[in-house]
């Protein structure tokens, strides 16, 4: 096979959602269609358990089984997925941010019963800003959920896109009868089953059909035809160029755990989802279909073994063919290096590769030189943009309490950080002030200095709501309150003027006075 297929074939995406809405269910079962796995199962192990949260030893135990499955490769029809895992744990979601730029589309799902929560409108943030295009799967529909159209309202609403459904639900809860397809009319029925991965679908011509009746009771029948004619008449015809340009989220009802509505997303996600494309760096953007190399890593894992510190860096591939045991240009450090183990990783193996396409993710075994957003070329000077850090939630003080072992302390700061564990901002020189989104962090981190570098540290809590990386708009004022505001600013690792605001308040106010300093939420803007 040549490039142009080989990119062709791959569909690169991340299921999301907020927690407990259905993610590893669905995942699980996509892996389950794609023959990757055999029983139901194998996924939700690795999910970090909810009554873990402040175990942190269980949670490590059970991110060291997840390694293998962070990506989960299979075969399916002629295509090749790769599944991106993302944590669900809301304190891993900057994890779950980072692996968002690695992807081609995403899958979004949303449980009936809750409707949009709070974790699935940051990570919709996410994908507007980088215009993923999304599918949205509205699951436990087996349970007394909301209303189908005020659920559409609500994601018009709330994720700020137009959605269009192509599968409609017939009825809901006990009286869940299935779905009609809208874009092949057909009639899928429900029937409860946690084991069967078939569902019985019934050719119709179209709405008006009397056949329907025969499937369905008459009042069944009779509000479908209703519903049918209004989501006609109020939305558009389903554009794929739209979704491809994100303007636009096909909508899909099921139930996960039931299998059912999952075989026909898939289909229709392998039909329409994008393929590898283009990518923007510094300096270009660069084709997928271009010959030589190009790829970034988005993510790092550590072997969490004192005996054996090495890393596993997760490489995309964004264009030409990676080979084993090839010299590749690592452009920030300005050095060549070659890989003899690059692995993949299919449902829950891990595998040795010879090579790798634009829209795969590889492991690269690393030993310290490979960090978040580093690229690989074949000599091109270029960086990857698009792994922005975002604007943490937690901030504390990093207080040494062993002073003969500063530098095993600045050493583990860093090297975690680098694996993007913690933000870490430096004050008046060094002053150590780490941020995250959840609590779990620190207890990974003062853990993982204590085992991994033999440092010993405690965290003061700080009072700030949130960190705003800042530029000038006009210079004078810029400099002012910089100098103004010193004991509340702090550089980033690139050296970025970072401003801790103690309030949405404080930020509203520090707008209002200094209207030539620019805020911003995230590392990377324009
Ligand atoms: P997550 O990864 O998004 O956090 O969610 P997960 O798939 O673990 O699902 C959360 C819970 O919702 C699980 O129940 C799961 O069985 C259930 N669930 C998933 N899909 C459906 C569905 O279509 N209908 C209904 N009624 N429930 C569904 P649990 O009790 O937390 O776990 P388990 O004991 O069932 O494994």
């Amino acid at each position: 096979m040549n490039l142009e297929q080989e990119i062709e074939k791959r569909k690169t995406f991340a299921i999301i959602s907020h927690p407990d809405a259905g993610k590893t269910t669905l995942t699980e079962k996509f892996l389950l269609f794609g023959g990757a796995i055999k029983t139901a199962g194998a996924v939700k192990q690795n999910k970090i358990k909810k009554t873990a949260t402040s175990d942190f030893m269980e949670i490590e135990k059970q991110r060291g089984i997840s390694v293998a499955t962070s990506v989960m490769g299979f075969e399916y029809k002629g295509k090749k997925v790769n599944i991106l895992d993302t944590p669900g744990h809301k304190d891993f979601a900057e994890d779950t941010y980072r692996t968002l730029t690695a992807v081609d589309s995403v899958i979004l799902v949303i449980d009936s019963v809750k409707g949009v929560e709070a974790q699935t409108e940051r990570l919709m943030e996410v994908c507007r800003m980088r215009n993923t295009p999304v599918i949205i799967f509205v699951n436990k529909m087996d349970r007394e959920g909301r209303n189908p159209f005020e659920i559409l309202d609500e994601l018009e609403e709330k994720l700020q896109i137009q959605v269009r459904p192509l599968t409609w639900p017939i009825s809901q809860g006990q009286s869940f009868q299935g779905v009609y397809n809208l874009y092949q009319k057909q009639l899928n029925l429900f029937e409860p089953d946690q084991t069967k991965i078939t569902e019985q679908q019934i050719e119709i011509q179209g709405i008006e059909d009397p056949e329907l009746d025969r499937w369905i009771s008459e009042t069944f029948a009779d509000k479908l035809r209703e519903e049918v004619e209004l989501i006609e008449g109020v939305y558009e015809p389903f554009s794929k160029g739209s979704y491809l340009d994100a303007s636009l989220a096909p909508v899909f009802f099921g139930s996960a755990v039931n299998n059912f509505g999952i075989k026909e997303m898939l289909e229709t996600f392998l039909d329409i989802a994008p393929s590898p494309e283009q990518r923007e760096t510094d300096q270009r953007v660069v084709k997928a279909s271009e010959n030589k190399l190009t790829g970034f890593v988005f993510k790092i894992h550590a072997n969490l073994d004192p005996n054996h510190r090495d890393r596993t860096a997760f490489f995309k591939i964004c264009s030409g063919k990676f080979e084993r045991n090839t010299f590749y240009y690592h452009t920030r450090l300005g050095k060549k290096m070659r890989f003899a183990n690059p692995t993949q990783f299919m449902a829950n193996e891990k595998n040795l590769i010879e090579d790798a396409w634009p829209g795969d993710v590889i492991g690269l075994y690393d030993n310290g030189n490979l960090k978040i957003g580093d690229t690989l070329t074949e000599g091109e000077e270029l960086q990857f943009r698009g792994i922005p850090s975002f604007s943490p939630e937690i901030f504390k003080e990093v207080i040494n309490r062993d002073p003969f072992k500063s530098k095993q302390l600045e050493k583990g700061l860093r090297q975690l950080t680098e694996e993007g564990v913690a933000q870490l901002f430096l004050q008046y020189g060094n002053r150590k002030i780490l941020g995250t989104v959840g609590e779990l962090q620190f207890d990974v981190i003062r853990f993982r200095l204590e085992h991994e570098y033999g440092a010993k540290c405690d965290f003061m809590p700080l009072r700030y709501f949130k960190a705003f990386w800042i530029t000038p708009k006009d210079n004078n004022q810029y400099d002012e309150f910089l100098r103004r505001k010193s004991s509340v600013i702090a550089e980033d690792k690139e050296k970025h003027p970072v401003f801790f605001a103690e309030s949405e308040w404080m930020l509203n106010v520090a707008k209002e006075n200094y209207p030539g300093v620019m805020f911003h939420e995230t590392s990377e803007f324009k």
